[in-house]
């Protein structure tokens, strides 16, 4: 079958499969794709090579649909005039991946920068579902700038555990809770664990994994609605077909990230973070893609875009429901199509459907206002992340959408000083010195207290531990106190009800000032002003500063050395600094 279509611009796959000057290279690329039944006339006949970057495996669980998934992506392709070739991404499984699946976001990165440019492909699939699944395919894409689209995995069916809904991660911190209140046993916790998990997919919570995926979707990196569809919903299947015809015209188009990423459209993907409820762990992957397209996005930005907007979205951990009730109230679409009503949604950002945003959302509506609510009608006003700074730190947020009523009532309601209050601080030096002295009675932690952990970012841990979510000592829980203020330099699992303050940086293994801070010292919070101080002097500040600094651990791989070396403060998205420098490197096709 010829073709009759001319690319905007020649493939670049050309280069090595039909260089006029050089058919003894060509020759030897074609022979060994030829040994899987492509024939000569096929790779030589002008067909666009789309490569669907593979991230499902059996280490990486929450992905594994794709395995399936993308055979219909492939039929798309075909059916298009195009020719998949499908490669593995390095998994990243979240749950499983020590010390933390956060130093794999920036090597998945790399490693597709290296398939994406140094291998004959126009254009990609991104396959997406686990946390870091997508800034890390989507950072890549920025790096090489080839037309792009992500195809989400989708979020498992709904858990329910004798008639309560329960959701992933979430369902793991509150029983975490009961088990240390002694209400249920470690039978009942697995079984609530297990429950929550009842099928293929990604975290059905809010948590980073669909948070990240309604950011591609809301970036206009994926087809309309794709985000929220659950995993084994034959919905599924249709929109890997649809991605894969979409992604042969878009290398027609020449349709690539560099045009559809602007920083317009990154502020869309924030604002809709705060409506849903989105996790915490949006912020420095915001950053990272952000910066990795060439687009500014400042510590005032989430502020100013993202502070001020209501929560929308009755979905755990921040509410009550999960992903498919979501998805069936309208999904990701919905909310933007409220924030646009209201005005908050720019809405000529270009698409991968070749159209804007703002036409993609028409007469999208939500139909299931439970789940879903208008505008003028939200769960919580000013649900966005507060952003602080003060002393301890030059920059960290608070996720405001999970503040209870009970910890408003108790902290941030002292009358004439409401938003700001004070607190003893109990500080740890990671994990296991927080699991190990939680329950230490000579801590004599109360509810006054705020618990800090630090050596927890990603020159400390290494790659940024979800640690700060950090739960009070048994005997509080016990007496019903739940949660205590919680500060720390790493991250915690978008799947948290916790409103901490976190992935504070600098870290304290990069000279921030929790190096310094001391148990029992006075931290001060001022929820209006976004100050957190620790209410010592600056003569002892700089004593303290004078003296040894809490320790680090070694490497003990080469990456995390190399990681180390090279990568960046959560304030600025964690990257590897030097690769910023990379943008649009497909331009330059690679030398024989
Ligand atoms: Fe993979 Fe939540 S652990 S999506
Ligand atoms: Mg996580």
């Amino acid at each position: 079958m010829s073709d009759q279509r001319q690319p905007v611009r020649p493939f670049r796959s050309r280069d090595w499969f039909a260089d006029p000057a050089r058919s003894d290279m060509t020759a030897l690329y074609l022979e060994r794709f030829m040994n899987y039944g492509l024939t000569p006339a096929e790779l030589r006949g002008g067909k666009p090579i789309i490569g669907i970057a593979q991230t499902g495996s059996d280490l990486s669980p929450c992905n594994r649909i794709h395995l399936e998934l993308v055979k219909r992506t492939r039929e798309g392709i075909v059916a298009a005039g195009g020719i998949p070739m499908e490669f593995p991404v390095l998994p990243i499984f979240e749950n499983c991946r020590r010390p933390t699946a956060a130093l794999d976001r920036n090597l998945a990165y790399m490693t597709l920068v290296e398939t994406l440019y140094g291998y004959p492909i126009d254009a990609v699939v991104l396959t997406t579902g686990c946390d870091k699944t997508t800034p890390s395919g989507i950072m890549a894409a920025s790096t090489v700038d080839i037309p792009t689209i992500v195809l989400s995995g989708g979020p498992m069916l709904d858990g329910w555990h004798e008639g309560e809904l329960v959701g992933s991660g979430t369902v793991i911190w509150r029983s975490r809770r009961k088990l240390a209140a002694g209400e249920i046993d470690e039978e009942e916790f697995l079984q609530r664990a297990t429950d929550s998990a009842p099928s293929a997919g990604h975290c059905n919570t809010m948590g980073t994994a669909s948070t990240m995926n309604a950011v591609a979707e809301a970036l206009g990196l994926s087809l309309t609605g794709c985000a929220a569809i659950p995993a084994p919903y034959r919905e599924r299947g249709q929109f890997a077909y649809e991605t894969g015809r979409r992604i042969v015209e878009m290398a027609y188009e020449d349709l690539r990230p560099s045009r559809i990423l602007s920083r317009d459209s990154f502020l869309n993907a924030m604002r809709v973070v705060t409506a849903i409820g989105g996790s915490s762990n949006a912020q420095p992957h915001i950053q990272a893609m952000a910066r990795h397209a060439g687009v500014e996005i400042t510590a005032s930005d989430w502020m100013e875009h993202g502070y001020d907007l209501p929560l929308l979205v009755d979905v755990q951990p921040a509410g009550r429901f999960l992903g498919e009730r979501f998805h069936r109230a309208g999904g990701v679409p919905a909310v933007m199509a409220e924030l646009l009503g209201a005005g908050k949604i720019a809405a000529d950002c270009l698409t991968v459907t070749g159209r804007t945003m703002g036409e993609n959302l028409r007469g999208r509506i939500a139909t299931d206002r439970e789940v879903i609510r208008p505008y003028d009608r939200p769960l919580k006003e000013q649900a966005g992340f507060l952003v602080l700074s003060g002393n301890l730190f030059d920059f960290a947020i608070m996720k405001t959408s999970v503040i209870s009523p009970a910890f408003r009532q108790q902290y941030l309601s002292q009358p004439g000083a409401e938003d700001v209050f004070e607190a003893r601080a109990i500080v740890f030096d990671g994990s296991d010195d927080y699991h190990h002295r939680i329950n230490d009675p000579a801590l004599d932690i109360d509810e006054h207290c705020i618990l800090v952990i630090r050596g927890a970012g990603p020159i400390g841990w290494p790659g940024s531990a979800e640690v700060v979510n950090m739960q009070p000592p048994d005997h509080l829980i016990q007496r019903g106190i739940m949660a205590l203020p919680t500060l720390g330099d790493g991250r915690q699992s978008g799947t948290s009800d916790s409103p901490s303050i976190l992935n504070a940086s600098p870290e304290s293994a990069a000279g921030g000032g929790l190096a310094w801070l001391r148990t029992g010292d006075t931290i001060r919070i001022d929820l209006k002003q976004g100050r957190c101080d620790a209410l010592v002097d600056e003569d002892e500040i700089a004593r303290r500063r004078g003296e040894r600094a809490p320790e680090v651990p070694e490497s003990h791989t080469p990456w995390e050395e190399l990681y180390r070396e090279k990568t960046g403060q959560l304030g600025e998205g964690g990257v590897l600094e030097f690769a910023l420098k990379y943008r649009g490197v497909a331009a330059q096709t690679p030398r024989h």
